[in-house]
């Protein structure tokens, strides 16, 4: 594997999210006015659950941007990204709605939200710190297999794949939206730091891909390999592909 990725494999889930909140922190320490990107889903629940034990002066000056945001969805469905990260993380660090940046689920026309979202990312001078999840079909965000390299923030129909990935979340599965905003993969690579987690072991076998195999976009992950600061954090059952001690 590259030497511009650093991957620790912690023995469990808790574990896993222990490490992930220490290069977390490291990041913020070093940092602490600068624009943090925030991913949903599962398996940064446990990060942000640490993260919301550490004292909230630490964050008072961070900007938030979220990764990515279902469309069309209210902010208020539980469901909604905004939704998510609003109750695992930042409610509980008090930050101000001001900091607080997420694609507009409810945007009249989703093409100009991306521009918008785009344009606000970019007057803040792009990411620092950038939190990823990888999806089963190796997407990051929503940026789905297929997509460009250079793509900006951009309205992407969701794949079948993340379509039964996520619909169970829905109280009525037919519900979920078909469609999303997402950073595009420019905004991701030009992060300066990107820390990606993964658990579980139908993670395993794309996470190795990504990580090892060849750069492709019908492995959107596989785009990490080029970037100069990456940092995974798995647990084994996501990490069992790798020799361990690594
Ligand atoms: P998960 O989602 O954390 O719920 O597995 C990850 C993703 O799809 O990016």
């Amino acid at each position: 594997m590259l030497s511009n990725i650093t991957l620790h494999i912690e023995d469990d889930y808790e574990a896993m999210s222990k490490k992930a909140t220490d290069v977390f922190i490291m990041a913020l320490s070093q940092k602490m006015r600068s624009v943090f990107g925030f991913a949903t889903g599962d398996t940064p629940k446990g990060l942000y659950r640490n993260l919301r034990t550490k004292d909230p002066y630490l964050f008072k000056r961070i900007t938030a941007f979220n990764l990515d945001e279902y469309y069309p969805i209210h902010p208020e469905n539980e469901q909604s990204y905004a939704y998510f990260m609003a109750k695992h993380l930042f409610d509980a660090i008090d930050l101000p709605q001001k900091q607080r940046h997420s694609p507009n689920g409810m945007a009249e026309d989703p093409i100009a939200e991306c521009e918008l979202y785009e344009q606000k990312l970019t007057a803040y001078g792009g990411i620092y710190f950038q939190v990823l999840g990888i999806g089963r079909n190796g997407h990051i965000g929503f940026n789905e297999p297929g997509e460009s390299w250079t793509a900006q923030t951009n309205y992407v129909p969701l794949t079948q794949s993340t379509i039964d990935a996520n619909s169970p979340n829905f109280l009525d599965p037919k519900d979920m939206p078909r469609h999303a905003i997402t950073t595009g993969m420019r905004g991701i690579m030009t992060a300066k730091q990107i820390m990606l987690l993964a658990s579980g072991e139908n993670k395993a076998e794309i996470l190795y891909k990504a990580l090892t195999g060849p750069v492709t976009p019908s492995v959107p992950a596989s785009v990490l390999q080029l970037h100069p600061d990456v940092t995974v954090v798995v647990d084994a059952a996501a990490g069992a592909l790798f020799p361990r001690g690594k």
